[in-house]
């Protein structure tokens, strides 16, 4: 196991802030979030989402710093450290199996974007939503395609995972994430000045209260929280244990969190307004292609379009790639620290396996029809893998991390390490109740509910 030395730690806070955001903002916030919003009903979706992250995401983001940083360790090596000869370094296990899951459908997502740059810079992307909407039918139903863009985003992020890790990601973060920022600034006035763009703030911001309580979407908007904030598959965990001594773990968790959900909100207020402004438009019936429908409409409605349009998919790329390096890690990590693997030959395997299990996933949007829609299930893979690894098994990944934060290892231990050095921990007790009663007893409720609303 390399010594906190040899394992290096943060150039600065803002470094770490930056690559922890980083992994936690990317397609989860500007694909994932408008898509679950459009399925789960719109405003009553944000709210409980809003209610998931400052509840028991928040809470659980601090666990996992605390964790990584007081054992210095991956995931799996971080449990059987603090709580040796017990089962519990099986949550890094289950945290190992989530990121090679999540990156099988998320490296698909983020081929698609990558093509996008190529046809929205060529102007490819013009015509009415019909065109457009055909468009991404026939691009997706091309199987070699799907699966060749695939393999260029696996392919890159294991290149740059062979290479060690942060020193690329802090720079790159810092440059991407301010880019990003303007960008959707810039989308957001234009979309919200649109013809027609009050009634998607009205679909995005008023809650229709009659689904407040629909297990389903309460489900999905946990899932969809613990995915964006990258939680409960110890991604923030292993950010934690790079994190300095003398750094405040509150702090940081706050910065995170806001900007994520900062972003996320924002892509809301692009896809919605913009959504509407065209006729006849269904926000639950678009599934995993509603921003690729959405979109270019709105580009083509700002003066130099196709530059906007282009300049969009590379740092929504870019922004991707920040997190299928995190996603990448926590395995490859698993495999050096613990069975001592060589990582050219943990990035080599872990990479190979994950981009078998993303084939169906590329397959799953008109490819191949079994997979377009699975018989007995209603949905097709891709849509079926996020259900499986954002609504179930980050969620549970985070009720076992809370309770051995709150029972096991125990809270005055974590306590002590986030104050270190004289850090201020505002809202201890608060954190205290929350993470050993709050967020075990919600995220089981939920889960348990939608079980058996299935
Ligand atoms: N949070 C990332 C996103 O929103 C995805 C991710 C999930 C990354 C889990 C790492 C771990 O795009």
């Amino acid at each position: 196991m390399a010594s906190t030395a040899e394992r290096g730690t943060w150039g600065s806070r803002a470094g770490f802030i930056l690559a922890a955001a980083g992994s936690a903002v990317g397609l989860g916030n500007i694909w994932g979030f408008p898509t679950q919003v459009g399925q789960g009903g719109g405003a009553v979706f944000v709210l409980i989402y809003l209610l998931c992250v400052l509840l028991i995401c928040l809470p659980i983001m601090v666990a996992e710093l605390v964790i990584g940083r007081h054992a210095q360790l991956a995931p799996v090596g971080a449990f059987d450290a603090i709580s040796p000869n017990t089962r519990w370094w099986l949550v890094g296990v289950l945290g190992v199996l989530a990121g090679a899951g999540i990156l099988s459908f998320y490296s698909v997502i983020a081929g698609w974007s990558v093509a996008y740059i190529w046809f929205a810079g060529t102007g490819a992307l013009t015509g009415d939503a019909e065109t457009v909407e055909a468009f991404f039918a026939t691009f997706t139903a091309n199987g070699p395609l799907s699966i060749a863009l695939t393999l260029v985003i696996l392919g890159t992020t294991a290149t740059v995972l062979v290479g060690g890790v942060q020193s690329g990601i802090e720079r790159v973060t810092k440059l991407m994430m301010p880019a990003l920022i303007v960008l959707l600034l810039v989308l957001a006035i234009r979309a919200v000045t649109l013809p027609g763009a009050a009634e998607g703030l009205a679909y995005y911001l008023r809650p229709d209260f009659s689904r407040l309580f629909d297990p389903t979407v309460i489900n999905a908007a946990l899932g969809q929280a613990f995915f964006s904030l990258s939680l409960g598959m110890g991604a923030m965990l292993t950010y934690g244990s790079y994190l300095g001594k003398q750094e405040s773990i509150v702090t940081a968790a706050c910065w995170v969190v806001a900007l994520d959900t900062a972003m996320a909100l924002l892509a809301g207020f692009i896809i919605f307004p913009s959504g509407f402004s065209i006729e006849g438009f269904d926000p639950s019936a678009s599934g995993p292609g509603l921003i690729f429908a959405v979109l270019p409409r709105l580009f083509a409605t700002l003066p130099g379009g196709q530059l906007f349009g282009a300049a969009f998919f590379i740092l929504l790329t870019i922004a991707a790639l920040t997190s299928t390096i995190s996603l990448l890690e926590v395995p490859v990590a698993h495999f050096i620290d613990v069975h001592k693997w060589p990582r050219p030959k943990a990035v080599l395997l872990v990479t190979t396996v994950v981009f078998l299990i993303a084939i169906p996933s590329a397959l799953a949007n008109g490819a191949v029809g079994f997979f377009s829609t699975l018989p007995g299930f209603g949905t097709d893979f891709l849509s079926l893998m996020v259900v499986i690894w954002n609504n179930f098994a980050l969620p549970i990944g985070g009720l076992l991390t809370a309770v051995f934060v709150g029972w096991v290892w125990r809270v005055d231990r974590a306590i002590e390490e986030v104050e270190l050095h004289g850090s201020p921990f505002p809202g201890r007790a608060l954190w205290s109740v929350l993470i050993r009663w709050v967020c075990p007893a919600a995220i089981a409720a939920i889960i348990v509910s939608a079980i058996v609303s299935m």
